[in-house]
């Protein structure tokens, strides 16, 4: 099969197109046949690598031991093993290879138990693509917020796969929202849920009279400092970017000394459960995947480079079939 290969860290052209052997499942494996994946920041994060204290000792402290990245698909089901009783050859499917990684190729074997789970029907393979990973990492962010009094939610880098993915999950919890992005996305993330707009190229949010609930940095592009005034007494921060001297870790230990305020860092994790949760968010509409660019598998190059600019909105789609 044809896949996108990498065997050193470095810049994008490290990824290569290559023939390699096709999978074969295990008996309690599912065979993907995959028709879109993505090309997302975890990727770009793996490949370079960024914190190379934290990624070469878990993934090759060399060079990488995985040699497929993309961590995104959705595709049909072409062969199952012998035990698999949960899905049938032809199944529309998507889902999460996480950590495994993988999906940059035209086929992948993954455990009818692990991340997979049917396509939602009203979603073609290259949206089903792009909303597990923003979802799943959206999720342990949102999930550490209190919805039960409606809270104020400000949301910076609104516009990204995190961002957007937060947006939709706020509001199908039913929080005010107020969403930070470059001016000309306001109608994006309202469509997407937001109630109030900051355009950060002529405001700054942290300067706010208003206090939140919480203060969800999607984009790592602020810190707890910055923010801790625009924080309700009992007000939580939380970021996707380890920050300076990775404080948002030690700031998460630190609790007692914040009087009141907290940090929280989620590690992200996957579950088939947590798939199920957004198939159904999805068939019931609560959740539409934003696509900025599709790319041929092939073009792996230059979808790197265009991730790269940070400036990406939602997700880059890579078309395998
Ligand atoms: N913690 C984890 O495990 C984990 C995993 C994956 C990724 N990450 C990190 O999470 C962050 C977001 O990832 P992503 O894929 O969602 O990002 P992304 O899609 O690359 O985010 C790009 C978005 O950020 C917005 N943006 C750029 N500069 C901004 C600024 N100064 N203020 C506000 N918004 C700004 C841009 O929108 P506008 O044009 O509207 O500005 C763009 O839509 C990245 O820093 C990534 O490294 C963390």
């Amino acid at each position: 099969m044809k896949a996108i290969v990498y065997t050193q860290y470095g810049a994008p052209e490290v990824q290569q197109l290559k023939d390699v052997p096709q999978p074969v499942p295990n008996d309690n494996e599912v065979l993907v046949k995959i028709h879109a994946t993505t090309l997302n920041r975890t990727d770009i994060g793996f490949r370079k690598p960024e914190y190379p204290v934290i990624i070469r000792p878990m993934h090759g402290l060399l060079r990488p031991k995985r040699t497929i990245l993309g961590s995104e698909f959705a595709g049909e089901v072409a062969a199952i093993g012998k035990d698999v009783t949960l899905f049938k050859t032809g199944d529309a499917v998507f889902g999460l290879s996480t950590y495994k990684f993988g999906t940059h190729a035209e086929y992948i074997c993954i455990a009818e138990g692990a991340s997979i789970v049917h396509k939602p029907h009203n979603m073609s393979f290259e949206e089903a693509a792009a909303v597990c990973d923003g979802l799943m990492l959206g999720t342990n962010i949102i999930r550490m917020v209190d919805f039960a009094t409606k809270p104020r939610v400000l949301i910076n880098g609104a516009t990204g796969s995190i961002g957007s993915a937060c947006v939709q999950l706020a509001k199908y919890y039913g929080a005010h929202i107020t969403a930070v992005c470059k001016g000309e996305h306001t109608a994006l993330v309202k469509a997407l849920g937001a109630d109030e707009v900051i355009d950060y190229t002529s405001a700054d949010f942290t300067k706010g009279t208003e206090p939140y609930d919480a203060v969800l940095d999607a984009v790592g592009k602020s810190s707890y400092f910055k923010c801790k005034s625009i924080l309700k007494p009992q007000g939580l921060y939380i970021s996707t970017e380890l920050g300076y001297m990775a404080q948002n870790v030690f700031l998460t230990l630190a609790k007692p000394l914040l009087g009141g305020k907290k940090v929280a860092f989620p590690i992200p994790t996957d579950s088939k459960k947590d798939i199920l949760f957004y198939k159904e968010l999805i068939e019931g509409g609560h959740y539409k995947a934003v696509i900025d660019r599709t790319y041929p598998l092939t073009d792996i190059v230059a979808a790197t480079k265009y991730v790269e600019t940070g400036e990406k909105i939602g997700n880059v789609v890579l078309r395998v079939v």
